[in-house]
């Protein structure tokens, strides 16, 4: 069963007060469609809750770098909501770009410091455009609870952040990365990738493995870890880096010295298509 979809701020936001009134939690799953297994996962992470777990379907086009990459963002309401429906979401929330911006906004919010590392480095506006989506879909739907996924680690830092910083009175909950079985990590994106780039894509996540390990043999510096991870991805001349980072897991800052937990984070081409990915290091 597809569950009911809701395309205005008015009728959704009447739909999760009566849900409210019947003392149910509402969880928040926010998403750009395409809808996959990763998605999946939070739907899944959302649903094990009693709570009225509302999924959002938007594609936000100020956080696009490109033009060319918001049209190529294709996607199929349909299928999507059918996806929503076998996962058990108990409803959608599908907006216009007109219902979400009907005019163009003057209001942004921007979280310092975190932006400014790994792709903010290389998307200029991009988490400025995130953070001021999600926070419109914060008061929209006003949930108790709300899901991200750790493939966007930056992303998900952010929002923890503005979620503090602004007092919004909801719990982030970060869900594991879902990988296929040669551990790339799922994204709509991968659609776009030819099959000579499909069978090169895994050596993100091998270089990302192969700088933790090197850190788990005990070397203290980012500097060894990362030339571990380079000397696998130089075996894929497809492959073109854009960063290639260990960072301090709360400021996502660079170190040099490894002296408690950090994550390494990746972004590379594949073609025209960019992909990301991170490995959490203990
Ligand atoms: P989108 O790319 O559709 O991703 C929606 C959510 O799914 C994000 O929290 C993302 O981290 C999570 N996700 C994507 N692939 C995943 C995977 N392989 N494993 C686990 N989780 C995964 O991220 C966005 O949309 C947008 O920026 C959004 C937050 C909706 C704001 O527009």
């Amino acid at each position: 069963m597809t569950p009911p979809l809701f395309d205005t701020v008015a009728e959704v936001r009447r739909r999760v007060d009566l849900e409210r009134r019947r003392d149910r939690k509402i969880a928040l799953v926010p998403t750009m469609g395409a809808l996959h297994a990763g998605h999946g996962a939070l739907i899944d992470r959302a649903r094990r809750e009693p709570d009225c777990v509302v999924v959002s379907i938007f594609v936000n086009p100020i956080q696009f770098d490109r033009r060319t990459d918001y049209e190529a963002y294709t996607i199929n309401l349909e299928e999507d909501l059918e996806f929503c429906g076998a996962r058990g979401a108990d409803l959608v929330f599908a907006p216009s770009t007109e219902e979400m911006y009907p005019r163009p906004p003057g209001t942004f919010v921007e979280v310092t410091g975190l932006s400014e590392h790994l792709c903010g480095r290389f998307r200029p506006g991009h988490f400025r455009a995130v953070a001021t989506v999600v926070a419109k879909l914060f008061h929209i739907v006003a949930p108790d609870r709300a899901y991200f996924g750790e493939k966007d680690a930056q992303q998900l830092a952010i929002i923890q952040k503005m979620v503090a910083d602004l007092t919004f009175p909801v719990e982030i909950i970060p869900v594991p990365t879902v990988r296929e079985a040669d551990g790339l990590a799922l994204s709509s994106r991968n659609r776009r990738l030819n099959p000579e780039e499909r069978r090169a894509a895994p050596a993100l996540y091998r270089a990302l493995r192969a700088a933790s390990d090197c850190i788990a043999r005990r070397s203290a510096l980012a500097a060894e870890a990362k030339q571990a991870a380079l000397q696998v991805l130089a075996q894929e001349p497809r492959i073109r880096v854009e960063y290639l980072e260990v960072v301090d897991p709360g400021s996502l800052a660079p170190v040099e010295r490894i002296e408690g937990p950090v994550r390494i984070a990746a972004a590379a081409w594949l073609g025209e298509t960019r992909l990301i990915d991170n490995v959490p290091c203990p």
